[in-house]
């Protein structure tokens, strides 16, 4: 990458005139907060600190972020002070600034340096060049093994496809692990919350992001298909259950069921034991209330795809908690033998965490039936023995911070042996950086509520009316340019008809606009939740997210299609090969310094698996592309008879588009090229 290669050549040279390592200096080049302050950026204190001879602060060790202070506030910044005065005019002086840097300057605490714009442009363009050429080849090579029937494609990569490659990642970084993401998990027997649509889309994102750079990822939804509350579910059913409606609308009658007979509990108490009842018939296997069981199941699983498939959402696995319950009396079996479980006197059976501050977790009733927190155990187990994983991500709701740590701490405790064998083992093999044991390496990605969700019908939180909601809203607001909208439907139908000349099929131009409808309600819920750190709760606000300026997806998807149609109109082709040096304008550089800048944005998105941070970057790529398109007119520059200069300027627009829709791919959406 350009970036990688410049900081290479900063790093060379300090590393000679500091006597450090260039590795470490690499690591603490940044990007400067400012604009006009260069394209890199290093912290004095911590150039000076990486250097073998640097004066020692005073006591112990020295973090990294707080260096500054500690050379400032400690009684020794004298030492400090001179050694930075004389690697400051060393640097001056002997910093060779005639080649890819062009200068280096000290403002503040911080050494900032510019670079040659041109070669920084080339390079950066031709690394997306390279990239796409890399993912079109590697899809045509599948594509064609698929067609010769050949197996041989290696499983470990049929993963990969449009959406995981591309600029901005690398499938070679996790290669051979193996990563489980538990998300999305709806209850059959209760609503599809906010909280669900939060875990799902934070999910498909995880997932894609994870898949890009090679991890084999493997996406379960983990069903809440058993227990008691699907006991009281059964009983509401008795009461109230109707065949026809269940088969036309599952999840819609399901709800009302739920609603009545959670009603009538508060009435009458003796339901909970009835649905203690039947539960504990489910799990004695008896087969008419299971057959009832795997109906809603199965029909319910049928609504869901439909809907995962609207979001661009594929599971791995559809599994769920009655699954896992095959993995119980394993579960209790280990735990056993680890001097874990306590039985009680009336028969219920408990781990007790009081010492690590998590009380005491039952995991039998009484009546011997398994709770949520004991299949969630055998879940574990289960997928330990079908996928093999490193690493396991749990993406559910702050509600359940409480559960997942008493799970995580069940699984520390109970391969406690496991695990430090497993560190003997990973310490003796040299070389490549050691992999925790996966039980170890559970993390719960906990996420904050969103409040006030609704649909234009009131509270209903089914996410087939709040994605229906986004949708119209996104119609009408099409519907106010009329002029556009038709355009939109025509371009449609032109480009319906020269794919389906031969099926002579009727152009359809009101599904095509609906499409693009829907992508961007779907691009407006999805950008609104991503904006902050998941960890935040949010106010779900339909006037904000639709608005087309300002941060919202709609301004992505249509800073997007705008280029899509510049491209189009520029009577100009893409030429890979165009004279970048012809791209003069500040502009111009500043464009391409943003799209150098996205495959550092992506590794670090990798650590904090958080999307805000690729969903501010992209709404910086899109300013940046705006601006860039005030001054770098294409087709104005092809009509004068610059050929060249057009063709330039397509080609950096064009690596912008690319870097745009890799990241809005990687959010989970679809790039729209009309809208
Ligand atoms: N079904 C649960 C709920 O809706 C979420 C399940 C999350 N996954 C898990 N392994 N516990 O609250």
């Amino acid at each position: 990458m350009a970036s990688t290669r410049f900081k290479n050549v900063i790093a060379t040279q300090l590393a000679k005139l500091t006597g450090s390592d260039v590795k470490v200096i690499a690591r603490v080049i940044d990007r400067p907060k400012l604009k006009g302050h260069g394209t890199f950026a290093i912290p004095l204190p911590r150039l000076l600190l990486s250097a073998p001879h640097a004066p020692k602060a005073k006591k112990g060790k020295l973090d990294q972020q707080g260096t500054t202070n500690i050379i400032e506030k400690r009684g020794d910044s004298k030492n400090m002070q001179d050694a930075k005065t004389l690697l400051l005019s060393r640097i001056q002086s002997e910093f060779d600034t005639s080649g890819l840097i062009r200068s280096v300057t000290p403002v503040g605490q911080f050494l900032n340096f510019s670079v040659d714009e041109r070669e920084y442009t080339r390079q950066t363009i031709q690394d997306v060049v390279q990239a796409e050429e890399a993912k079109q080849q590697y899809l045509r090579q599948q594509s064609s093994q698929k067609q010769n029937g050949s197996a041989s494609v290696s499983t470990k990569n049929t993963t990969l496809n449009a959406v995981n490659l591309g600029y901005g990642l690398d499938p070679t970084v996790g290669q051979d692990q193996v990563i489980a993401i538990d998300y999305s998990s709806p209850n059959i027997a209760k609503p599809f919350h906010g909280g669900h649509l939060r875990g799902t889309i934070l999910g498909n994102f995880v997932s894609r992001l994870l898949k890009g750079f090679g991890y084999q990822v493997v996406g379960i939804n983990y069903l809440g298909d058993w227990g008691k509350q699907y006991g009281l579910m059964a009983v509401g059913f008795d009461r109230y259950g109707d065949r026809t409606q269940l088969h036309q609308d599952p999840i819609k009658h399901l709800y009302d069921v739920y609603v009545k007979i959670n009603r009538d509990i508060t009435e009458n108490p003796g339901l909970d034991k009835l649905a203690n009842q039947y539960f504990k018939q489910m799990e004695d296997n008896d087969s008419t209330v299971l057959s009832l069981w795997q109906e809603f199941r199965t029909l319910s699983i049928e609504v869901y795809k439909v809907m995962y498939k609207r979001l661009g959402i594929e599971f791995d696995v559809y599994s769920g908690e009655s699954e896992s319950a095959k993995y119980v009396p394993q579960a209790y079996h280990l735990l056993r033998e680890r001097g874990l479980l306590q039985e009680l006197d009336d028969g219920a059976w408990v781990v007790d965490l009081t010492e690590h501050g998590l009380g005491i977790c039952a995991l039998r009733r009484a009546d011997g039936t398994t709770l949520y927190l004991t299949r969630d155990v055998a879940a574990c187990l289960q997928r330990v023995e079908l996928f093999g994983f490193n690493r396991h991500l749990y993406m559910i709701g702050d509600d359940q911070n409480l559960h997942m740590k008493r799970l995580f701490k069940i699984m520390e405790l109970a391969f406690a042996n496991e695990a430090e064998a497993h560190d003997r083992l990973e310490a003796e093999k040299a070389g490549s950086s050691p992999l925790p044991h996966w039980s170890r390496a559970l993390q719960h990605i906990s996420f904050g509520k969103v409040q006030g969700m609704s649909t234009r019908k009131g509270n209903a939180v089914f996410l087939e009316d709040i994605l229906d909601t986004a949708q119209s809203t996104m119609l009408e607001k099409m519907k106010e340019n009329e002029s556009k909208f038709e355009a939109i439907k025509e371009s449609i139908q032109q480009q319906k008809q020269d794919e389906s000349l031969e099926l002579q099929e009727r152009p359809d131009a009101d599904k095509g606009v609906a499409q693009i409808a829907d992508q961007l309600g779907i691009s407006a819920v999805v950008i609104q939740d991503f904006q902050a750190r998941s960890s935040k709760g949010y106010e779900f606000s339909w006037k904000r997210m639709t608005e087309s300026t300002g941060n919202t997806g709609i301004y992505l998807q249509y800073a997007h299609a705008r280029l899509c149609g510049i491209e189009d109109r520029s009577g100009t082709r893409l030429n890979t090969q165009a004279n970048t040096d012809l791209l003069t304008e500040p502009e111009a550089f500043e464009l391409a310094n943003m799209i150098s800048t996205y495959p550092e944005i992506t590794r670090s998105t990798l650590q904090t698996l958080e999307p805000y941070m690729i969903v501010n970057y992209l709404f910086g790529l899109s300013h940046a592309i705006s601006a860039a398109n005030q001054v770098l007119q294409v087709k104005a520059v092809a009509e004068s008879g610059q050929k060249d200069l057009a063709e330039a300027r397509l080609l950096l627009l064009w690596a912008a588009r690319v870097t745009l829709a890799n990241g809005i791919r990687v959010l989970g959406l679809e790039p729209l090229e009309r809208m």
